[in-house]
């Protein structure tokens, strides 16, 4: 059988589904995987199959698309805690760190799924590494627009210490400015020279700049990943 990356997409996203119930409480993730599985749960309460919903969506982007499929939605200030949150990764390594943020919308979604009971995560196989951040993809870092120049060579002198970075503003905005978060910040991307050793290192030396509002590591966050390839479905469980 030949699957698209988006089938692969697909499919990791239906399965996380299934572990969600009548009543509760979901984050609902954001990028093309995430999709998936927000329409999925829209079907679900269509055809009377969950009821008693409330979705908690990590964009905009999110929001709107669970507007328009009917489903009820609320905030973290309104539930500070989440039964489960369904999401996507750039990047995930044997022990279920993750790199995320490729679209822009780490800090809510570090927010929300951080204050998750359980945080499934949902792949195609391409996105499984050895070690975060070592692929040559962004490692992506939400910075205030202040002066991002300045937090950006922070960055990179930070990096000095853990194998070395290019940092690069996000472009994508509107007449190729800068792209904008829903927050009303900047993206610096960081392109790693190498691995970078201990992540919670690095975690701790990139929040500790001022400018930085967070970055894209999810450090032992995810309570299991969904895994879809060509050879079937894997599921792998912190
Ligand atoms: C959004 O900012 C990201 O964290 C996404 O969850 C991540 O980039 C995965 O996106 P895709 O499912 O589109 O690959």
């Amino acid at each position: 059988m030949n699957l698209t990356q988006d089938d692969l997409k697909r499919i990791a996203a239906y399965k996380a589904v299934d572990f969600v119930r009548s009543g509760m409480v979901l984050g609902l993730g954001t990028g093309s995987t995430a999709r998936h599985a927000v329409d999925r749960i829209g079907e679900l309460l269509r055809q009377g199959k969950l009821s008693d919903i409330v979705g908690i969506p990590t964009s905009k982007k999110t929001q709107e698309q669970a507007l328009s499929l009917g489903i009820p939605l609320s905030d973290l200030d309104a539930h500070p805690v989440i039964d489960l949150s369904i999401d996507g990764a750039d990047e995930v390594d044997p022990r279920l760190n993750l790199v995320k943020g490729r679209g822009g919308s780490l800090l809510r979604e570090k927010m929300i799924e951080g204050a998750s009971k359980k945080f499934v995560v949902i792949v195609d196989e391409s996105k499984m590494v050895k070690h975060i951040g070592g692929s040559g993809m962004a490692l992506p870092v939400e910075v205030v627009p202040f002066c991002w120049k300045f937090t950006a060579e922070k960055l990179r002198e930070v990096m000095e210490g853990y194998g070395g970075c290019e940092a690069k503003l996000r472009l994508g905005g509107e007449k190729g400015k800068a792209f904008v978060t829903d927050n009303g910040n900047y993206i610096v991307d960081m392109y790693l020279e190498k691995d970078m050793g201990d992540l919670w290192a690095v975690s701790d030396a990139i929040l500790r700049l001022p400018g930085v509002v967070e970055h894209g590591m999810f450090l032992d966050m995810a309570s299991t990943v969904i895994i879809a390839g060509e050879l079937g479905v894997k599921i792998k469980n912190k």
